[in-house]
């Protein structure tokens, strides 16, 4: 039987080229006019800080908050966020440049700018590096944090920063923290804001580079990732965790701790379409019992942390491609409609210390539908994307490093 389209609805589109071409046109009108707006640099200045610490006292209170509470306040930080974008001054060139380069996606400042509204990623990852940061100070006197492909906003540290800053929490003398950037319209935004928040005594360095082979001039005792995107495709987060991790202290973290990266054959319409029909939002929290048991999960693909980075083994194919073997699964057997389920491929994020990115809380955890994994089915014309197999086989994944990044599956 032929297999339905799913679009996977609460997906991230802002990658998409087609889209970034239709809005080049306004990006500098709409930040013009932002820079026109009538309120004293003070004024923004006070907006923007407030805005930092008031998203953040809500993220690290242990009393629940509502959800449009939470979304008003991080409305409210990328609002103020956009104006020091402004302030910056990037050119059109520089706003908007995005490319594939030799180890993934490289999003435009203009792209990434949203990922400060990620209301439930950047409250797995904050609460998890508050806790990391409390645990490293009670053995030593100061903790250096290195987050690199931190985009234009830095969104998983500044906040926190300020937080700490305006609570008296920590000073500088005990937070270090190198920011690292490839897009210069990154680094220039990141130099406005760290300046616009009064963070300069805490922020050692703010580096262009690349981060898959930046060297650090000081030893890491917290490294800060998050470089992916659902499915965990597109982008270096495994290169660039591979490379950095050799910089960690001995008894250094990275955040995440781990990431979990499984596979499972759905329904298309059941996990993207009816699982979500009557729900406000997309989050764990709101997933469907029925649609969670009609799941047939393939378990583990691969999982990145610390310890499983530094034995990664790395296969060099022609023309350069470097691909590295995740896991082995066995396709199961007995299951009547194998072929009318698609493979979904998401990843559970643990930040630090029960701190979750769970699926479905974020963009990046959303499962990712692979409409080119057939099996006991087969496509109505066979091309060399697709990968054919049938129920009993067992399947050795790989996971490629080179250029768009992301699984690729072979028969064994
Ligand atoms: C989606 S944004 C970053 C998201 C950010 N980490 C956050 O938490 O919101 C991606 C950023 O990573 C940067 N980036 C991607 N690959 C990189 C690399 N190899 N070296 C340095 N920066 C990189 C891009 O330039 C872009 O600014």
């Amino acid at each position: 039987m032929e297999k339905a389209q799913f679009q996977n609805k609460t997906s991230v589109g802002y990658a998409d080229p087609r889209v970034d071409e239709l809005l080049k046109h306004s990006i500098r009108t709409q930040l013009e006019s932002l820079l026109k707006s009538k309120i004293t640099t003070e004024q923004r200045i006070q907006l923007l800080q407030k805005s930092f610490v008031d998203a953040m006292s809500l993220v690290l209170s242990d009393t629940k908050v509502a959800h449009q509470q939470l979304v008003k306040a991080f409305e409210s930080m990328y609002d103020q966020a956009v104006q020091s974008l402004a302030m910056a001054e990037l050119s059109q060139d520089v706003l908007t440049r995005q490319y594939v380069s030799e180890t993934g996606l490289i999003m435009s400042p203009h792209n990434c700018k949203h990922t400060i509204k990620d209301v439930y990623r950047i409250k797995g990852y904050a609460r998890g590096i508050d806790k990391a940061i409390a645990a490293k100070l009670k053995n030593k006197p100061s903790v250096t944090i290195l987050y690199p492909a931190c985009g234009p906003f830095a969104p998983l540290l500044l906040p926190l920063l300020s937080y700490y800053k305006h609570e008296k929490r920590y000073s500088s003398e005990q937070i270090k923290v190198i920011l690292v950037d490839v897009q210069p319209g990154a680094i220039l935004s990141l130099q406005q804001l760290v300046q616009d928040l009064q963070l300069e005594d805490y922020v050692l360095q703010i580096e262009e580079a690349d981060a898959t082979k930046y060297v650090p001039n000081l030893e890491i005792d917290l490294l800060i990732l998050e470089a992916m995107q659902h499915g965990f495709t597109k982008e270096g987060q495994l290169s660039i965790a591979k490379h950095l991790v050799q910089f960690l202290n001995i008894d250094g973290w990275m955040i995440p701790q781990n990431v979990s990266v499984r596979g499972m054959m759905v329904i298309g319409e059941t996990e993207f379409n009816q699982q979500w029909k009557d729900v406000k939002y997309s989050h764990s929290i709101h997933v469907d019992r029925a649609a969670q048991q009609d799941r047939v999960e393939l378990g583990e693909i691969l999982s990145i942390n610390k310890s499983s980075l530094l034995d990664m083994g790395e296969v060099e194919l022609a023309d350069g491609i470097k691909v590295i073997p995740a896991n082995q699964i066995v396709l199961p057997t007995g299951i009547a409609d194998m072929d009318q389920r698609i493979l979904a491929i998401y990843a559970h994020i643990e930040t630090f210390s029960q701190e979750v990115v769970g699926q479905y809380d974020s963009g990046i955890t959303n499962p990712r539908p692979d409409m080119t994994f057939y099996v006991d089915a087969k496509p109505r014309e066979v091309e060399h994307t697709h990968f054919v197999a049938s129920s009993g086989d067992a399947v050795q994944f790989y996971y490629q490093l080179s250029g768009l990044t992301g699984f690729v599956p072979v028969k064994i």
